[in-house]
């Protein structure tokens, strides 16, 4: 059986589009490895949104160079963001890659990868540009399937991501999305419910909706439209999800039917990730995000008072193009006010093709925007602190994900410290059995979950309790985790459930 090692950065969208590849290819009988040396094909599911990220690729193709040499008939491939905003570039610079395919073509992967070994040299795919056709054609060029799927090769077997919206129209000026995902369109509620069905049958408890702007989706066929929150309100009814998360939410598609239905679906978590990008206007203006610091303000309010308790995150970029001392100010103040249980944080990456490196200077050195990130990071966690200490001595209902990341590298340390005394002939993925490290099945260990509005537990539990969802008792936090106990009634009948 031919193998297959893939990698995966950037976004969410990133992580759905390699489960589809992947899925594609284990139709064709390919197997995975997490070992990139053994495999047959090796490739890169790449993302374009900062300079960072690429040069990482870069660096990852770098160190395959010699394996290349050595057998020529390993097939290397760059798909993704990357792949569409780099094009040709990823040949020259790393010659020995056999193909590029952009998101929008990902489905020839397969038939890409075939023609490679039939010895028809570098392939070529990529949607078209943003300037390179009619807006149908560009649209059509991008269009992504999403039939296929792979349960292995989802953040866990119960949890699924679902395109509903593909690309963006926004164009922030600092940012290649729009022309690496191409033109907004929104998938039908017919195919998007049909998916989630699918999903429910195969025992996946919680989707995550994802698109660019996704609360900004909007399908009209015929008489009828269909709007997001009628969207979620009809995966709603279906028998098996028991959660609904979805992003990312722009700031001024926020409009009270989402809100009305984020509070009253039982299944919806309140939880939205709304991102800001700065507290100054003149930032928002230059960024052209389409609304003032008042209105984000404003839509914050509302958020906060029609649904209880709900968590709110958000993303900010400090650094930007001509921001001042006073702008970051401004952004610092909207942090502090705003009671974000989270916020990423990035410092401005200029991206060639933007309008932002077309029209404007990157004129923040790179030392001030790193104080900048690091001031505005400092005053996030004291808050997301703060705000964890509220669930002391309460309780709080959690899907467990999975063994906490402590457990995982204990788990690692173990069987490696085994394998050295007696080697293991195949690394099975299966764990289980005495003698081999791994917590058999059963065994106590330290689990990781979520609650419903998106904070993280970690707790002492069985790892049989994967995928149930159970109340633990909260005695710990710091900014980014809860530690609890897992709730037995006998013990812990007075706690008051907090979310
Ligand atoms: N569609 C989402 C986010 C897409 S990119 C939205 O509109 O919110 C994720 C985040 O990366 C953005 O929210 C922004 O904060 C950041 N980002 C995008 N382009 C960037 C750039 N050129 N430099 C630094 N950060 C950037
Ligand atoms: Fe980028 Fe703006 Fe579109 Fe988000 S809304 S993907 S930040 S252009
Ligand atoms: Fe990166 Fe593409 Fe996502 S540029 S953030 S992987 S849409």
């Amino acid at each position: 059986m031919p193998k297959l090692y893939i990698e995966t950065v950037g976004c969410q969208m990133n992580v759905l589009d390699s489960e589809l590849v992947v899925a594609a290819l284990r139709k064709e009988g390919y197997e995975l490895t997490s070992d990139s040396a053994a495999a047959d094909t090796v490739i890169f599911n790449t993302c374009s949104v900062r300079e960072h990220a690429e040069e990482k690729i870069y660096s990852a193709l770098g160190r395959l160079k010699n394996a290349k040499q050595s057998n020529p008939e390993k097939v290397i491939g760059v798909i993704g963001c990357m792949a569409q905003n780099h094009q040709r570039t990823v040949f020259e610079r790393a010659p020995y890659v056999d193909l590029v395919v952009g998101p929008g073509q990902l489905h020839q992967v397969p038939e890409l990868i075939r023609k490679v070994q039939q010895g028809s040299g570098q392939q070529l795919e990529v949607s078209l540009g943003r300037k390179d056709g009619s807006r149908e054609n560009i649209t059509r060029s991008h269009e992504s399937f999403d039939p296929l799927r792979d349960p292995t090769m989802r953040p866990t077997p119960f949890q699924a991501y679902v395109r509903i919206q593909i690309g963006c129209d926004k164009f922030c000026t600092y940012c290649i999305v729009p022309s690496v995902r191409g033109p907004e369109q929104s998938r039908s509620p017919q195919h998007i419910l049909a998916e989630a069905r699918q999903l429910a049958d195969e025992g996946c408890k919680e989707i995550t909706l994802l698109g660019q702007t996704v609360n900004s989706y909007k399908y009209t066929e015929g008489e009828t439209t269909t709007r997001f929150s009628d969207l979620i309100t009809s995966l709603h009814d279906i028998e098996g999800i028991d959660r609904i998360k979805f992003v990312t939410n722009y700031p001024k598609d926020m409009t009270d039917d989402l809100l009305i239905a984020v509070r009253d679906l039982p299944k919806c978590c309140k939880y939205l990730h709304v991102p800001a990008q700065s507290g100054s206007d003149a930032q928002l203006k230059t960024m052209r995000r389409g609304y003032t610091v008042a209105e984000y303000r404003e839509m914050l309010a509302r958020t906060y008072e029609m649904i209880p308790n709900v968590a709110v995150t958000s993303d900010f970029i400090v650094g930007f193009s001509g921001e001042t001392d006073e702008d970051f100010q401004m952004s610092m103040d909207l942090v502090r006010e705003s009671r974000f249980k989270n916020s990423f944080i990035f410092k401005y990456s200029e991206r060639p093709g933007t309008k932002g490196a077309q029209h404007m200077i990157d004129d923040v050195p790179d030392a001030v925007k790193r104080a900048r990130n690091q001031e505005m990071l400092a005053l996030q966690n004291e808050i997301s602190e703060e705000d964890n200490q509220r669930f002391l001595g309460g309780k709080v209902e959690v899907l467990v994900e999975g063994l906490s990341k402590a457990a995982i590298k204990k788990e690692a340390e173990l069987q490696n410290a085994n394998e050295q005394i007696t080697p293991s002939p195949s690394p099975s993925p299966q764990g289980g059995g005495e003698g081999h490290g791994m917590a058999p099945q059963g065994q106590q260990t330290q689990l990781t979950g979520r609650t419903m509005c998106d904070r993280i537990v970690v707790f002492d539990g069985n790892r049989r309790q994967v995928g149930e969802t159970i109340d633990i008792a909260i005695y710990d936090a710091n900014a980014h985790t809860l530690f609890g106990s897992v709730v037995t009634q006998h013990l812990t009948p007075e706690l008051v459930t907090l979310s």
